[in-house]
């Protein structure tokens, strides 16, 4: 009994059980994953249908029959062609139960890396939709339990595009905040904030790529077009008709420091808002850990511990809340 319980455990590993939900969503007529059927009769999985195979409709029934029974399975070695899909289809991860919690992380990265590239090249209302969209469930996902940050803020990529590093400030931001709230956040608070840490520098899409490849320190007139970026940004959001004072504060504010040494409107101490603290806190952070042009990434814990020590320019609270999380995972 013990062995063949072994021998089950081990197979479940490598196959995921397909969910009736995933399945409604999957292609009708053309599978374009290899489909196995367990046979518990045998304790083995037997190959059903093969990529590329067209599925008459009895099929469809029987394998439906299956997924209902909780015998459909795909391989894991196809689990990129599996992701991408539901990465399409956000919504879907929410509905399996089948997936492991660093590849639900996984599928939200990849989603939003999608999805930012499409508003990015096109940052049209349509676009702006998707990504909502894909905010609403991520936040259904924390919201369902908050433990779920933790595991996304490991999964963040220290590499530095415009995409990735929008992406890690996401993800640092909600964490932060929801921190500050002792993880009581309300649905909406958390969907207007993402949306502003997401798109906080939206304006640098405007900034003409020579100048931000540029090797070596910037020249005045090019320093001055980097730091409208937060205003453009802003003009970008309002036209695109996003009114949420929460996400336009974070894009216009993200650069403004308790000194009054920040950028555009060089703010001071309590003119600067809680979630521009916590944006100005991520956005530094993620900056300071990847490698850029005119910089090497420096180590995580120093980041954190040299942002702790900022006191004339970062929230106190903000950054020593970063650098606990980041020492002691809580
Ligand atoms: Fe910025
Ligand atoms: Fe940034």
């Amino acid at each position: 009994m013990k062995s063949k319980l072994q021998s089950h455990t081990k197979l479940f590993q490598e196959y995921y059980q397909i969910s009736s939900n995933i399945f409604d969503r999957l292609p009708r007529t053309r599978v374009d994953l290899d489909y196995f059927v367990f046979d518990e009769s045998v304790s083995r999985m037997q190959h059903k249908m093969r990529k590329g195979d067209f599925v008459p409709r009895e099929i469809h029934g029987e394998l439906e029959e299956c997924c209902k029974l909780g015998t459909l399975f795909v391989s894991r070695k196809d689990r990129c062609v599996y992701m991408q899909y539901i990465s399409h289809q956000l919504d879907l991860v929410l509905m399996d139960d089948n997936l492991l919690e660093k590849e639900i992380t996984d599928i939200f990265i990849s989603a939003f890396n999608q999805r930012l590239e499409s508003f990015f090249e096109q940052p049209l209302r349509s676009n702006l939709d998707l990504l909502r969209e894909d905010i609403a469930v991520l936040v259904e996902y924390l919201l369902e339990d908050p433990v779920h940050i933790k595991a996304l803020v490991r999964r963040i990529s220290y590499e530095h595009t415009l995409v990735t590093h929008s992406i890690s400030v996401m993800i640092l931001g909600l964490l932060l905040y929801m921190r500050r709230r002792n993880h009581v956040c309300t649905r909406q608070d958390l969907q207007e904030l993402a949306e502003g840490l997401l798109l906080h520098d939206l304006g640098m899409t405007k900034i003409p790529g020579f100048v931000l490849g540029k090797q070596g320190p910037l020249q005045h007139m090019e320093m001055e077009s980097v730091r409208q970026h937060p205003l453009i940004g802003l003009q970008m959001l309002k036209k695109l008709g996003v009114d949420s004072h929460l996400t336009l504060h974070c894009v216009l504010d993200h650069h403004e420091r308790l000194n009054g040494t920040g950028y555009p409107r060089s703010l001071y101490g309590d003119q600067i808002g809680q979630p521009a603290r916590i944006a100005a806190v991520a956005d530094s952070f993620a900056a300071m850990t990847s490698k850029r042009h005119h910089s090497d990434a420096k180590r995580v814990d120093d980041s954190a511990h040299n942002l702790a020590r900022d006191l004339a320019r970062y929230d106190e609270k903000i950054s020593k809340s970063l650098l606990c999380f980041l020492l002691t995972g809580q």
